[in-house]
């Protein structure tokens, strides 16, 4: 493959790095990819993560490691979908670069499909962006939940890429982000892109949101996708949901932006969307790599599911790379 440098994935001499995002946003650190297996531990632990980056960490690991005729490639490609279940566009884009069937694809082939899928999500990212920044007003607030951008693809983005593009057309936009608990990853990575990027935001606690929306100071919920069902049902972050009924009860519109790769029109509704469950010590105290705190009494509970499911119901629309639409438009995608 030819070498490549996005903000959390790069390719140099045909070794691949990924920025370890669990050290954001107190270290810049690069980790690099001597096995697949490192990838799918970087996956587990959410060093690499967003549903477009996922795609594309997996891709260009069965591709460069097609080569190496000691490891099966069938077995690279089903260690990697079972890192995380719910972003469909992991599934995509094994099942793409795979679809030849063979246990061992043409290792050219591979790449062509590898570079081929890294432009698309590119591409569908300014797309997004063009699409949807005529529904940001000037001088508007947005709130905007776990993080979207150069973090979560190889581009600019799905949700934070409308917010990019809206700032960098002066349109004056103030972002509310919210911290994302368990992991935190609208605190230490959407403030973090959105400060390097010199765009006004205040973080709040996820607890927050409902306060701030009957002050009128939203004009908009924008977020992501980790798959959407052909009813529109998506599922998302967790906290998503509960943004979604929060925005509806007080008439703010709630939209979800999402490249293609994300729609999944073979799975009917939201409850036949697999959610990933995590362990509890990810709730028990923050993350171990950014903090060795443990706040709460150790139990046996078992309920740390990473996503929920919003409803098409209250999705105002879906801001996809191919267009705005409504939520039943999207069986007809
Ligand atoms: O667990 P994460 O951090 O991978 O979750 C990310 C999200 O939920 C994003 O909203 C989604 O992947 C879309 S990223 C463009």
């Amino acid at each position: 493959m030819k070498d490549f440098e996005y903000t959390a994935i790069r390719l140099h001499n045909n070794t691949l790095f990924v920025l370890d995002q669990r050290q954001l946003p107190q270290k810049e650190v690069w980790l690099k990819i001597h096995h697949p297996n490192d990838m799918c531990e970087c996956i587990l632990n959410l060093s690499v993560r967003g549903a477009p980056l996922i795609a594309v960490a997996a891709a260009c690991t069965l591709s460069l490691f097609a080569k190496e005729k000691t490891l099966s490639l069938g077995e690279i490609a089903k260690s990697l979908k079972a890192t995380r279940p719910t972003a469909v566009n992991l599934t995509k884009a094994i099942d793409d670069l795979m679809s030849g069937g063979q246990s061992n694809p043409d290792p050219e082939e591979l790449e062509r499909k590898a570079e081929h899928l890294i432009q698309q999500e590119i591409n569908m990212c300014e797309s997004i962006a063009q699409q949807g920044v005529s529904l940001i007003e000037k001088g508007s607030s947005i709130l905007t939940h776990c993080n979207t951008g150069k973090l979560a693809t190889p581009g600019i983005g799905t949700a934070m890429g409308m917010i990019y593009k809206a700032h960098s057309e002066g349109k004056n936009i103030h972002v509310y982000v919210t911290e994302t608990r368990p992991l935190l990853q609208g605190a230490r990575l959407t403030a973090w892109e959105l400060k390097k990027a010199g765009i006004p935001y205040t973080l709040i606690c996820d607890s927050m949101a409902g306060a701030l929306m009957p002050s009128g100071k939203v004009q908009q919920v924008l977020v992501g996708a980790d798959r959407i069902a052909r009813n529109g049902d998506l599922a998302n972050k967790i906290g998503t949901y509960s943004l979604a009924v929060q925005a509806r009860y007080h008439q703010v519109p709630f939209h979800s932006a999402a490249p293609m790769s994300t729609v999944d029109l073979s799975c009917e509704k939201g409850s036949d969307i697999p959610i990933e469950q995590r362990p509890i010590s990810e709730i028990e105290g923050v993350h171990q790599h950014f903090s060795s705190l443990s706040w709460a009494p150790k139990n046996d509970q078992k309920f740390n599911p990473a996503f929920d499911v919003t409803p098409a119901s209250l999705v105002s629309s879906f801001i996809l790379d191919t267009g705005i639409y409504k939520s039943e438009e999207i069986k007809s995608l």
